[in-house]
């Protein structure tokens, strides 16, 4: 039995803020201990009342004045994209085909997807999201090597093996039977190994035919637990030649509807263009969208409506997310930075609360996985994040003027990205320091 103590400041929702004034949201403790037990929290609290229940000889280990919080949550990217990052194209469908697909093409080598899963897993515990849910590329290989590492450093990941039979280079392609045998593989070999979730992963409508969706359809069937990731509404090229390939459906999202891939573990990425009708069928079935604003500013995809969506009378379930290789940046303070500044050019304030409520139990909530993670709840995984919001000088200066949490926060997010981190914990074994 391994037990450890941390002391610092400690942070962690209780249920989405309704205002930056509701202190009800969230718990604050100046001077917190935080009690780990074989990768649990067991105990939260005041340093003096949780150090008082703790066996005399535990290690302890003081992380003041920096604020211990939920591990990072990242509800989106792509594991094969880590060289497609920054790359310079003018629209979606471009960026895709003249960098992505050919990139994931590689991914059919076992090597080559171990090398970078382990800078993949590397640049996670850097930023401090110890949860993410990433596509992998067509190739079975890539899964294997994403949940082998996720395995080997004990991460609660979802993931999936992508399912795409169309408008790629051959390399890329499985059939509507290979993504349907290939996923059930990848089920049995990973679901549910270690703290390994496998999400069933059409690319998006363009790449899978109707016999591919059909497949998918029988896989969310057989495995209704399983979450499913998939595209959807990102850029008006892409949604043009999505209503060409469906003609049938009445719009996007009922392509996903009529294949019975619209429910509460749904994640769509991007979701930027909704009509009201989406909007509403999205509320209904309780999937969730999944805002991606580094990608949507780098791509030029769209603003998306986060407050719009998240406050109509049917609220549309968020989760947000980097979206690596579109996406421009791995930090999930620098992906909320840009959140804020979409708001912003929307008319619409993000508020700091908002958004740590977004990267820790929002996301956990968004995946039905608040009962594990995303929180500092007794009984919870011990995944944490440490901050410091004076981590460089000019963050430093600015903290000599900070006055109170909300500053403090909204001056990581706006300043913070890697450096901030000052330790990462995975199931309450530090991990940054290790890297
Ligand atoms: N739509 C289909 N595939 C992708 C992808 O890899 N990245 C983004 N941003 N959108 C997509
Ligand atoms: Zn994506």
């Amino acid at each position: 039995m391994t037990m450890t103590l941390l002391r610092g400041r400690l942070l962690s929702f209780r249920r989405a803020p309704l205002s930056l004034a509701d202190s009800e949201s969230y718990f604050y403790e100046t001077d917190g201990g935080l009690l780990i037990e074989n990768g649990i929290i067991a105990a939260v609290g005041t340093y003096t009342d949780v150090k008082a229940r703790a066996p005399a000889e535990v290690a302890e280990i003081d992380h003041r004045p920096h604020l211990i919080m939920p591990g990072l949550i990242d509800m989106h990217l792509h594991f094969p994209q880590m060289q497609v990052i920054a790359s310079y194209a003018a629209n979606l469908l471009e960026w895709l085909n003249t960098y992505t697909f050919p990139e994931e093409c590689r991914f059919v080598e076992s090597a080559h997807a171990q090398r970078i899963a382990t800078h993949f897993y590397d640049e996670l515990i850097r930023h401090g999201t110890t949860t993410a849910v990433a596509y992998c590329s067509v190739h079975k290989t890539s899964a294997d090597a994403y949940f082998a590492e996720a395995l080997r450093r004990n991460m609660r990941m979802v993931g999936g093996k992508v399912m795409m039979d169309r408008n790629a280079p051959q390399g890329l392609l499985d059939t509507p039977q290979m993504g349907y045998d290939e996923t059930r593989q990848v089920i049995a070999d990973w679901h549910g190994k270690g703290r390994n979730h496998v999400a069933i992963t059409p690319r998006f409508a363009i790449t899978s035919t109707p016999a591919q969706m059909e497949a998918t359809a029988a896989l969310a069937r057989e495995f209704p637990d399983l979450h499913i990731q998939t595209h959807l509404s990102e850029n008006h090229d892409e949604i043009k030649f999505t209503s060409e390939l469906y003609p049938e459906a009445a719009d996007y999202t009922d392509i996903y509807a009529r294949y019975g891939l619209l429910g509460p573990k749904s994640l769509f990425g991007h979701a930027i263009h909704l009509s009201d009708r989406e909007a509403d069928a999205m509320s209904e079935s309780g999937a969730v969208a999944v805002h991606c604003p580094t990608s949507n500013l780098f791509l030029g995809s769209g603003l998306f409506p986060l407050k719009a969506l998240a406050g109509r009378q049917k609220s549309v379930r968020i989760g947000v997310a980097t979206d690596i290789g579109g996406g421009s940046s791995y930090s999930m303070l620098r992906t909320m930075d840009e959140a804020y500044k979409i708001q912003q050019l929307l008319g619409e304030r993000l508020n700091p609360l908002d958004s740590y409520y977004y990267m820790t139990l929002g996301n956990a909530e968004a995946l039905s996985l608040a009962d594990r993670i995303g929180t500092l709840g007794p009984g919870t995984d011990a995944d944490l994040v440490v901050l410091n919001a004076a981590a460089t000088p000019a963050m430093a200066l600015k903290m000599e003027v900070v006055k109170t949490l909300s500053e403090e926060l909204f001056l990581l997010q706006t300043m913070g990205d890697d450096r901030a981190v000052a330790e990462t914990y995975v199931a309450g074994v530090a991990m940054k320091s290790e890297l």
